[in-house]
């Protein structure tokens, strides 16, 4: 089924915009990581009947619109989509929908004090699930190292240390992490994917382990 999406809007321009704002981001929230994030919640928003695909498309693309991520860019995210989405001419309602997805996109790793699950729309699940799915698997684990060499706060971070390596100790724990991160997906297709995809983290880490 192909998802309804308003035609009035210039989604090729919105696809453009995120391309050439996200040129030089090198941590791996850049253009293909918004594109993948499209891409895998198209995989699990087809198993949905009521998605507003105007809301969760435009989510996937703008989510992580910032130029140096941070444990805030979500909120710094938000505003600045909706000024986006303001020029482009997204219906007010939807902006707001649009804002609440990102605001709460990032709870694995904002300081934040999340939202209930329950108080979250399914276009916000749907997006946090996408957005989870490209942090794991064969892309997490690229995505992973990229994030580590070009964040100045983790470029000495050591390969292992320990087996209770926590996230910011060492490039085991930061894995072991993603791995916790795959167990919370919030819906039923989303939990099937990352069940799969930390497969690939986890043989990874019982090698790292043993080399280490
Ligand atoms: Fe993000
Ligand atoms: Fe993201």
């Amino acid at each position: 089924m192909q998802p309804k999406l308003s035609k009035k809007f210039p989604w090729k321009k919105l696809e453009n915009l995120v391309k050439k704002a996200l040129k030089k981001e090198k941590t791996g929230h850049d253009y293909d990581h918004a594109k993948r994030t499209v891409k895998n919640a198209l995989l699990i928003a087809k198993h949905y009947k009521k998605v507003d695909y105007d809301v969760l498309i435009a989510s996937c693309w703008l989510h992580d619109i910032v130029s140096k991520p941070s444990k805030i860019h979500h909120r710094i995210a938000a505003k600045k989509a909706a000024q986006i989405l303001k020029k482009f001419n997204f219906p007010k309602d939807k902006i707001k929908a649009v804002q609440h997805a990102i605001i709460n996109h990032n709870r694995a790793f904002s300081l934040e004090k999340p939202t209930p699950i329950s108080k979250l729309s399914l276009e916000a699940k749907l997006l946090y699930d996408a957005d989870m799915l490209d942090a794991i698997g064969a892309v997490g684990l690229i995505r992973a190292i990229s994030f580590v060499l070009h964040t100045p706060q983790y470029q000495d971070m050591p390969y292992f240390v320990s087996k209770k390596d926590k996230l910011d100790q060492s490039f085991y724990g930061n894995v072991k992490y993603l791995i916790e991160i795959s167990k919370r997906m919030m819906t039923p297709p989303g939990k099937k994917l990352g069940k799969q995809r930390a497969k690939i983290l986890k043989d990874f880490l019982r090698e790292l382990e043993k080399e280490c």
